[in-house]
Parts: structure tokens; C-alpha cells; sequence
């Protein structure tokens, strides 16, 4: 049909591995939109985010976060944001003006999704760590979402057409 304008920006959130990432690249360019990562330009601006953490610390990661996530959700973009980004109330508060997709995932479909990654969180700890993690972050989540999918068993395909119809 004819292409129909969708509200931008539409932000990604939700736990590690949800497919956050891959979903959003997959929106954006279906969109023909640009597609930001948050992680990826605090990435490019700060050093690997497993570096920060380890010199760092995780707060000062949230500082940065907190900064390129204020920042990119000014854009006409889709934008995925890193999983811990809604434990700030300023991005929280931010989101509420917002078309917000949570992509959630149950921890037996993650688990193959987070072996070799570089997630400074989950290197020690592994599964039950993000199950507690993800379940801890549950109504900061559910506060923000306006839209929630489980990713789980569903291809990337089918998840951009139930955003792009629900948008
Ligand atoms: C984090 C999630 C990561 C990244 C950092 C911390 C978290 O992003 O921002 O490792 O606190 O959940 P992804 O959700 O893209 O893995």
C-alpha cells in the first residue's frame, strides 16, 4: 500500500540479547531511516564498553550513556538503546513523549544469542545473572513500553512487520 509516515523517532528497549540491534537495522533500513545504536556511539566516543567498565566503572558508563541516549533520541531515527539505559529517570522521562518498542526474550532462546559476546555484565554470572537483571529491570520496562514483543521464537522479519503495522 502507500507508504503511510510513522511517528519517529521509534526507540528500542528491553534485556540483553532481545535482538534490539539486529531489529533495529532491520526497521530502519525497511523505514529507510537512519538506525542508531547507543552502544556503538558511546563505542566510538569512549572506548569498548567492556574497557569502561573494567577502567571506569559502570557508573561512568550510565554518565556517558545517559548523554548519547539524551542526544540521539532528538533524532528522526530508530534507535536502539543499550539494556541498563531505562534505569536513568531523565531517559525514562524522556521516553514517555515517545513510540517505544520493548523487545523481551525468554532466558532459553537468549542463551545461545549471548555466548562469545563482550557484555562486561555477563561475564561472570551468565544466565542466571541476566535472568535476574532482566527481571529486577521488569517495571522500568513496562513503565516506558508502549509496544512489547517477545522475540523468542520469531524472525527478525516478522517482528519489523509487527512494528511497522503497529507504528
Ligand atoms: C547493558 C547492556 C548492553 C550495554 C552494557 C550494559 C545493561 O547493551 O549497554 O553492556 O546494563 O543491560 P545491550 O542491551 O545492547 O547488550
Amino acid at each position: 500500500g502507500p507508504a503511510r509516515p510513522v511517528p519517529l523517532p521509534i526507540v528500542l528497549v528491553g534485556p540483553m540479547g532481545a535482538g534490539k540491534s539486529r531489529v533495529g537495522a532491520r526497521l530502519a533500513a525497511s523505514l529507510g531511516v537512519p538506525f542508531i545504536d547507543t552502544d556503538q556511539r558511546i563505542a566510538r566516543r569512549h572506548g569498548p564498553i567492556d574497557e569502561i567498565f573494567e577502567r571506569e566503572g559502570e557508573a561512568y558508563f550510565r554518565v556517558a550513556e545517559r548523554e548519547v541516549v539524551a542526544e540521539a533520541l532528538r533524532e528522526e531515527a530508530v534507535i536502539s538503546l543499550g539494556g541498563g539505559a531505562i534505569l536513568d529517570a531523565a531517559t525514562r522521562a524522556d521516553l514517555g513523549r515517545l513510540a517505544v518498542v520493548r523487545l523481551d526474550v525468554t532466558p532459553e532462546a537468549v542463551a545461545p544469542r549471548l555466548v562469545g559476546g563482550s557484555r562486561p555484565l555477563l561475564a561472570a554470572g551468565g544466565l542466571e545473572r541476566w535472568t535476574r537483571i532482566r527481571d529486577e529491570r521488569r517495571p522500568l520496562y513496562d513503565e516506558v513500553a508502549d509496544l512489547t514483543i517477545d522475540t523468542s521464537r520469531r524472525s527478525v522479519a516478522r517482528i519489523v512487520a509487527q512494528i511497522t503495522e503497529w507504528a
